[in-house]
C-alpha cells in the first residue's frame, strides 16, 4: 500500500497564529485530502514548537510558566484548527505535534546520540564541543553574522536584527557544534535529485548558499542561558538548540526513537516526508535538517517545498509589530471556511508572495463562488426541480428526437462536452500534482464557464415549453448535473464542506472525498436520482457591509488579557479565601442597553440553573449587546444580589481591565464547557 507523509512547520508557541500560519495548514490539508481521495494512506502533521528562549520570554512577560504559555497558545491553535475544519475530527491533521511531548524528548535524544557517535564524510566527529561567541537574535533563534545585522548607531550598543529590528544578545559560551562544514558535498549531491527542493528558483538559492561554504553550527546553549528545552544527552548542563529539537519532530512524531509511536504510526511506514513551509525557513529545512539526517544515517525527506509569504495590500510582510496581520478570529467571523480555503489556493501563485486584502477575498468569493460555481449548481438543480420533477433526467436523445435537438443548436453528441471536461480534469490533476493550485483551479473553472455557456445557449426555459424538446432539455440538464458531479470530486480537497453539501443536493450517495478523480467516467451519474433540497451554498457577500463590520472595533478579537501579575501581586490569600468565591460558567441569553444608563448592559445569563439570572454589567461602552449573545462568560455566582437602576443584579461578570480608562475585556473560554461548571 502506498503511503504519504506531509508536514507543516511546527509553529512557535509564543504568539497566536494568523493567516500566514493558517495558509501552510490549508495547503497541507488540501494536499493530504487529495492523496486520501486517491486511496493513498496519508499522515498529516502540524503542531507547535514549544521550547527556547522566545517561549521563555513570552511566558515571563505574560506571567506564566513556559508550559502554561505553550498550553495557552496550543488551546487557541486547536480552537482555530477545529473552527477551520483542519483537525482530526474534520478529516484534517493526524497529529498536532508538541515538542513538549515525552516521546519527543526520547526521540530527539536518540537522534542526538546517533549523530554524536557519527563520523562526517571527511572522517571527523559530527558533533564536537567548542566555544561560541556571537550575536544571537532570540526571535530568530539564530546567531547573526555581520551581514545579517544592523550595526549600532552608538558605539557600545548592541547591533539589531535586520528582520526584527530588536537588539541582539552577545553570547559567549561553551557549546556543542555540529560539523556542518563537512556536509557541503553530500548536500549538493542530495540537491541533484529532481524536485528535491521546490520551487526551482528557491533550490538555486539554497545551492548557492551551500556552495558559498558552510560554517559549523552551534547546536546547544548552556542551561544557564536557555533552560526551557531538551537537555543534551549525557551533558544536562547543555540544552539542545531549538531548531535541532524542532526539526526532529518530523521523525519523532511517527515513531523514531519511541516504540509506542512506532507501533501507533510507523516511521518505517511513512518516512520520508514532504515538508511544506514558508520560504522564510527554507534554509533550516533544506540545509540543516538534511545534514542532521545524513549524519544520523537516516533517509532524506521526499521533498522540501517552500511557499511564498502573504503580504498586505501595500506589499509589506505581515507582522504583529506592523499591526497588519490578518487575524483568524476576524476571518472566521465574516467568511465561510471554504471561501477562505479557495481564496488561499486561487489567489496566491504557489511559491510566490501573495497580497491579502479583505476586498479581494470578498470579490473572489462573490465572482468565483457565489456567481460562478454556486450559481451553476443552484440554477441546474432548480431547473431539474422545476422541469424534471426533481429527478436527474436521462440525458439521452433518441433517434426520433435528434432532428428537433439539432434545430436548437444543442450538441447532439455529448462526447463534445464530455471530452472538454475530461481534458480539463486531466489538466487539473497535472497542475495539482505540480502544486500549481491556482492553475488547477483555473482549469476547474473552465468547466464552470463551459457548462454555464451550454445552459445559456440552450435556453432550457424555452425548451421546456416544447413537448418535442423534452429530451433535449433532459440532455442539457443531465450534462450540467454530471459536470457538477465531476467538479465536486475535483474540488473536494480544496472545499470539503461545500462540495459535500453540493453532492448531497445532487442526490448522490457516498462521499466525494473517497472518489479518485482520475477514475471518473462520463455518464456514471445515475439518471432517475432524486435530488436533495436546493439551498445556495455560497451566499453573496455585501462588500460594504462586510468591510464595515470588519473595521468595527467589535470585530477585532481583544488581545489576550494581560495577566494580573504584570502589575504585581501585592498580598496573598489562602486557598479557603478563594474557595469562598463561587465562579461559574454562564452563557449570555440576551443583552440590552438600559435607558439613561449609558454604561450598563442588562444581561440574562444561563448558569445551568432552573431560571436564567439577571446581571447588570458596566460594559456598555465597550461591547455591542447583540455581539454578546451566545457567549460563554465567567460569573461570580454568590455575590450578594443588589439593586441597580430598578433591576436586581444577581451576580457579576468577570473581566480583565486595562489601560488608563480600565477597558474591560470579558473572560471567556477557548474550549467547550457546560453552563454552570465551577471554576476552581
Ligand atoms: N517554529 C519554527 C518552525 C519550526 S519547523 C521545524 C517557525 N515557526 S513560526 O511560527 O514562525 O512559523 C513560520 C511559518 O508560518 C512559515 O514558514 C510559514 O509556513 C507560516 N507563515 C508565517 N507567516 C506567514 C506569512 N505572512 N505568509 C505565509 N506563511 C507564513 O518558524
Amino acid at each position: 500500500m502506498k503511503t504519504f507523509y506531509i508536514t507543516t512547520p511546527i509553529y512557535y508557541a509564543n504568539t497566536l497564529p494568523h493567516l500566514g500560519h493558517l495558509y501552510t495548514m490549508v495547503v497541507a490539508d488540501t494536499i493530504a485530502r487529495s492523496k486520501r481521495q486517491r486511496g493513498i494512506e496519508t499522515y498529516f502533521l502540524t503542531g507547535t514548537d514549544e521550547h527556547g528562549i522566545n517561549i521563555e520570554r513570552a511566558a515571563q512577560k505574560a506571567g506564566r510558566t513556559p508550559q502554561e504559555q505553550a498550553d495557552y497558545v496550543v488551546s487557541y491553535f486547536k480552537r482555530m484548527t477545529s473552527a477551520f475544519g483542519l483537525d482530526t475530527e474534520h478529516g484534517g491533521y493526524d497529529i498536532f505535534m508538541r515538542t513538549t511531548a515525552p516521546f519527543h524528548y526520547q526521540g530527539v535524544s536518540e537522534l542526538w546520540r546517533r549523530i554524536a557517535k557519527a563520523k562526517t564524510p571527511r572522517g571527523n566527529d559530527a558533533i564536537y564541543k567548542g566555544h561560541y561567541e556571537g550575536w544571537f537574535c532570540a526571535p530568530c533563534a539564530e546567531y547573526k553574522t555581520e551581514d545579517e545585522y544592523q550595526k549600532p548607531k552608538n558605539e557600545g550598543d548592541p547591533p539589531t536584527c535586520l528582520i526584527h529590528e530588536t537588539p541582539l544578545d552577545r553570547v559567549s559560551e561553551e557549546s556543542y557544534f555540529f560539523r556542518l562544514s563537512d556536509y557541503d558535498e553530500a548536500l549538493l549531491a542530495a540537491y541533484a535529485k529532481p524536485d528535491f527542493i521546490r520551487p526551482e528558483a528557491r533550490a538555486n538559492e539554497v545551492i548557492s548558499f551551500v556552495r558559498g561554504g558552510l560554517q559549523d553550527l552551534s547546536v546547544s546553549r548552556l542551561k544557564t542561558s536557555v533552560s526551557w528545552g531538551v537537555p543534551v544527552p549525557d551533558d544536562p548542563a547543555h540544552t539542545m538548540y531549538v531548531w535541532f529539537d524542532a526539526l526532529s519532530n518530523y521523525i519523532t512524531a511517527i515513531g523514531f526513537g519511541n516504540e509506542e509511536r512506532e507501533r501507533a504510526v510507523g516511521f518505517e511506514k511513512f518516512w520520508p516526508a514532504l515538508h511544506l513551509m514558508g520560504k522564510d525557513i527554507l534554509r533550516f529545512h533544506a540545509v540543516y535538517w538534511p545534514a542532521f539526517l545524513l549524519a544520523a544515517g537516516i533517509e532524506l525527506p521526499r521533498a522540501i517545498v517552500a511557499h511564498g509569504m502573504w503580504v498586505d495590500p501595500n506589499g509589506r510582510k505581515m507582522s504583529k509589530t506592523l499591526g497588519n496581520t490578518i487575524e483568524l478570529d476576524v476571518l472566521q467571523k465574516h467568511f465561510a471556511v471554504d471561501a477562505i480555503r479557495y481564496f488561499c489556493l486561487r489567489e496566491m501563485v504557489f511559491g510566490q508572495d501573495g497580497r491579502f486584502g479583505y476586498e479581494n477575498l470578498i470579490d473572489r468569493s462573490n465572482s468565483d463562488l457565489a456567481s460562478g460555481l454556486g450559481n451553476l449548481s443552484s440554477r441546474t438543480l432548480t431547473m431539474i426541480e422545476k422541469y424534471c420533477d426533481s429527478r436527474i433526467p436521462t440525458g439521452k436523445i433518441s433517434e426520433e428526437k435528434l432532428l428537433f435537438a439539432k434545430r436548437t443548436g444543442v450538441d447532439t453528441d455529448e462526447t463534445t462536452v464530455a471530452g472538454f471536461i475530461e481534458t480539463a480534469r486531466d489538466q487539473f490533476l497535472l497542475y495539482f500534482e505540480n502544486l500549481a493550485f491556482s492553475r488547477a483551479l483555473e482549469a476547474a473553472w473552465s468547466i464552470v464557464a463551459r457548462v454555464d455557456k451550454m445552459i445559456t445557449d440552450a435556453k432550457p426555459w424555452d425548451l421546456a415549453k416544447d413537448e418535442n424538446q423534452k429530451q433535449t432539455l433532459g440532455a442539457v440538464l443531465y450534462r450540467a448535473a454530471e459536470a457538477l458531479r465531476w467538479l465536486n470530486v475535483l474540488l473536494f480537497p480544496v472545499m470539503p464542506q461545500a462540495t459535500r453539501a453540493m453532492w448531497k443536493q445532487l442526490g448522490l450517495e457516498g462521499d466525494p472525498g473517497k472518489i479518485d478523480p482520475a477514475t471518473l467516467k462520463w455518464g456514471e451519474l445515475p439518471d432517475g436520482t432524486s435530488i436533495g433540497e436546493v439551498v445556495p451554498i455560497f451566499p453573496r457577500l455585501d462588500k460594504a457591509q462586510v468591510m464595515s463590520a470588519i473595521k468595527s472595533p467589535e470585530s477585532r478579537s481583544p488581545e489576550p488579557p494581560a495577566p494580573a501579575a504584570a502589575e504585581g501581586v501585592t498580598s496573598f490569600i489562602e486557598i479557603d479565601d478563594f474557595a469562598k468565591v463561587d465562579l461559574r460558567v454562564g452563557q449570555v441569553l440576551s443583552a440590552e442597553r438600559i435607558p439613561k444608563a449609558d454604561k450598563l448592559l442588562l444581561l440574562k445569563v444561563d448558569l445551568g440553573e432552573a431560571e436564567p439570572r439577571t446581571i447588570l454589567a458596566g460594559i456598555a461602552q465597550y461591547y455591542e449587546p447583540e455581539k454578546l449573545v451566545g457567549r460563554k462568560i465567567v460569573v461570580v455566582a454568590n455575590l450578594r444580589p443588589r439593586k441597580l437602576r430598578g433591576y436586581e443584579s444577581q451576580g457579576m461578570v468577570v473581566a480583565a481591565s486595562y489601560g488608563e480608562e480600565g477597558k474591560p475585556v470579558i473572560a471567556t473560554f477557548t474550549e467547550d464547557v457546560p453552563n454552570g461548571a465551577r471554576l476552581k
